[in-house]
């Protein structure tokens, strides 16, 4: 979505606002001129920033000021007050910046000193004493966001991004959303042009298998036979979805849901009125049964489970997203298994029959890890990594999907499918790759729409012996809190993105929300 789309409301704050208006630690939402400006007040300073967040425009003076910076309330995005620079994952682009004068016990906004979009050095600077070759496998979340992030802090040295897909780096979370409902347009999936790739210096090679990587001479065999030297490497080679194991699963019209292509695949399947039949009831699968209905495709969900979503937000949630699916026509077969795939239906285990023209297999996905395992890393259900991200292999990291961290709040070692963990943890890899030693210290968080409700879930809860409800999750306005002897583990919200900033926070410093 781009910035264009918020129209400026509030004070014209070119003309001024008086100071007592805007207490420490205080935003204000106006405009200058035809700009959506924020203004904040950080003890005796002031700064004002584009108040459109760069990522999906979401409106950052409903979001968490903490220090000098600003949280955005939708995906947690986090912007630099001084500077408009976007700090932290999902958002990329800095916002623009605005001279801000204090005068006659007034605050005005003057004249814009940065632009939005601005992200890193136009050039890349010569360094000296850092690596030569930066080689990342993986171009998803955490490889794009590990190659940008070396750029913009000034890495001169070469960078490659070797990736098995034949697309550049694209918005994942998009395909099973408005992308796939048909409400995204083209232009929103990359995640950048192709131009920003060769001004910047980053060798994207596409279509290119990484086959195996020798970690004492440090270098990556790709298919086609070339070897690729590295002084440091990035594994972030993501996860794929796991295949149903019955028969059929191998027939042409059963798919799955991971890379731009399969998205595409179900684009052109998903005809008004044609019958799919989504297997698995996760958080990617019912993503994919909304945006079909919202092509009108007719729908009906298998899964073993009594309720969706149950095992990661609980019976109340779990019910209520049963709830909202149905109200828009997806019929649930829930408590059951597919036994069987044929050419145009789909057989269960206990024996009933669905109709289907297209399948959607959505049962959860796993670690790519071989190349991890072929190299010798140590394993433990995913590459084991430091607080650094560092594998047990000198010069060698691994971020994203297939990272098992020691996660600061919790205290156990987490790997978690979500995406702004990925493009984080590319962010911290990407300057212990330049030898800054950054802790990984980002509690995770993730976001799933299901038609107009966005359910936010910040922190994580394998189990949990207490969920406490405050609000609705009907009326649309809800927190659970996951609650393991009395600890807040994770925080689920829907509409209370405020809530889920301090919860966010709050975790960060060590404290249960
Ligand atoms: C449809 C869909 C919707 C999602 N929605 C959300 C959401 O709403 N919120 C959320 O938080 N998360 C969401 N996720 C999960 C999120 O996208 C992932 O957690 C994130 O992409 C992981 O980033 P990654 O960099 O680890 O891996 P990926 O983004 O998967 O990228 C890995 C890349 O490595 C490449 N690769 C793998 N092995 C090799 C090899 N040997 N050689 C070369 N290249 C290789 C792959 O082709 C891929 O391009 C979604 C995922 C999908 C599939
Ligand atoms: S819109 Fe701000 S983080 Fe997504």
């Amino acid at each position: 979505m781009s910035a264009e789309q918020s129209k400026p409301s509030g004070p014209d704050l070119g003309r001024g606002i008086p100071l007592e208006d805007i207490p420490d630690g205080g935003m204000i939402g106006g405009h200058v001129g035809d700009d959506a400006v924020l203004l904040a007040r950080h003890r005796n300073e002031f700064f004002a920033i584009g108040s459109t967040c760069s990522h999906y425009g979401g409106p950052l003076a409903e979001g968490l000021m903490v220090d000098d910076t600003v949280r955005c309330p939708w995906h947690h995005a986090c912007f630099s007050l001084r500077t408009g620079e976007a700090l932290a994952a999902p958002a990329l682009n800095a916002t623009s910046c605005w001279r801000v004068e204090r005068r006659d016990g007034r605050i005005f906004a003057r004249e814009k000193i940065s632009e939005a979009g601005r992200r890193m050095p136009a050039k890349p600077r010569p360094t000296t004493g850092s690596p030569g070759h930066m080689v990342i496998i993986g171009g998803g979340a955490a490889g794009y966001a590990a190659a940008e992030m070396l750029r913009r802090e000034g890495y001169g040295g070469d960078v490659a991004i070797v990736s098995d897909d034949t697309a550049p780096p694209y918005d994942r979370p998009n395909l099973s959303k408005d992308y796939l409902a048909g409400t995204a347009p083209e232009e929103w999936i990359p995640l950048r042009p192709p131009e920003f790739y060769v001004d910047n210096g980053i060798e994207l090679r596409l279509g290119t298998n990484a086959m195996a990587i020798d970690a004492a001479e440090r270098s990556v065999m790709l298919s086609g036979g070339e070897e690729l030297g590295f002084d440091k490497l990035l594994l972030a080679t993501g996860a794929e979805p796991i295949r149903l194991q019955v028969q059929g699963a191998d027939l042409p019209h059963v798919r799955t849901l991971c890379s731009l292509a399969d998205s595409r695949d179900l684009i052109a399947r998903a005809r008004k009125g044609s019958r799919a039949v989504v297997v698995g009831a996760s958080f990617i699968a019912l993503e994919v049964a909304a945006a079909l209905r919202h092509r009108e495709v007719e729908v009906q969900v298998v899964a073993p489970e009594a309720r969706p979503m149950e095992r990661v937000l609980g019976p109340e949630l779990g019910c209520f997203v049963q709830q909202l699916h149905e109200s828009h026509g997806v019929v649930f077969h829930l408590g059951h298994t597919v036994a069987a795939i044929e050419a145009e239906r789909v057989r269960l285990d206990h024996g009933a029959t669905i109709d289907a023209d297209f399948v959607v297999v959505g049962i959860g996905v796993r670690p790519r890890i071989q190349l991890a395992q072929q190299a010798g890393l140590t394993i433990d259900r995913g590459v084991l990594v430091t607080e650094y991200l560092e594998t047990s292999a000198s010069a060698i990291f691994a971020a994203g999907d297939i990272a098992r961290w020691p996660d600061a709040y919790s205290g156990e070692r987490l790997r978690i499918e979500h995406w702004v963990v990925a493009e984080r943890q590319g962010q911290t890899a990407a300057r212990n790759m330049l030898g800054r030693r950054e802790r990984y210290a980002a509690v995770p968080f993730f976001w799933s729409q299901h038609y107009d409700v966005s359910i936010d879930y910040v922190g994580h809860a394998a189990v949990w012996d207490e969920i406490v409800q405050n609000g609705d999750a009907n009326a649309h306005d809800v927190a659970l809190r996951f609650r393991q002897a009395g600890r807040t583990l994770a925080v689920a919200t829907i509409f209370r993105g405020g809530e889920s900033l301090l919860a966010e926070v709050a975790m960060e410093r060590g404290q249960s929300p």
